[in-house]
């Protein structure tokens, strides 16, 4: 199997605002895009990737936050509890941090690459990855939490990244 290394989607491409659809079922070719997601992501150091972040509008995205990789497939955020604040960076937005208030806890449902369904509590790192992941597969970003006056901070920054996103 081949695995190749994807591009990264900047601020500005419009993979990146849609909302991805489901995955019907998991076979070859989405194994083979999650096993070339993870080795992007591990390529750029990441802690987590998803799908529309490499040009593709499906609901699934990757992350390791250091004890091992995982994939994930249609997400579903069960439940949320308590609240954390972190500063977060994308790999899609380079060069911005954002401080975002995110549940502290989560209860998620998905399917893995076998397409089993796994259940699980998540607290800390990897609920805010999951979280920052989902967001992604629903067009949001982190950008869309910064404050008006770090938006007015960003606006130059910002702008540049989307004239390289065209290139
Ligand atoms: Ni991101």
């Amino acid at each position: 199997m081949i695995v190749s290394s994807l591009k990264i989607r900047l601020y500005g491409d419009s993979c990146l605002r849609k909302k991805s659809i489901p995955v019907m079922e998991t076979g070859t070719s989405e194994r083979m895009l999650i096993k070339s997601m993870l080795a992007t992501m591990y390529q750029h150091k990441g802690i987590g990737l998803a799908a529309p972040q490499v040009g593709i509008n499906q609901r699934i995205f990757v992350a390791d936050i250091g004890d091992g990789p995982i994939a994930v497939i249609n997400p579903q955020i069960i439940s949320k509890s308590g609240t954390g604040v972190l500063e977060e960076g994308c790999l899609s937005i380079p060069g911005v941090t954002v401080k975002i208030k995110r549940p502290q806890k989560i209860f998620i449902k998905y399917l893995d690459e076998q397409n089993r369904t796994i259940e699980k509590e998540h607290e800390g790192l990897m609920a805010r990855v999951m979280l920052h992941e989902t967001d992604h597969l629903n067009g949001k970003l982190i950008v869309d939490y910064a404050s008006l006056t770090q938006k007015r901070k960003l606006k130059k920054h910002l702008k540049e990244l989307e004239a390289m996103s065209k290139e």
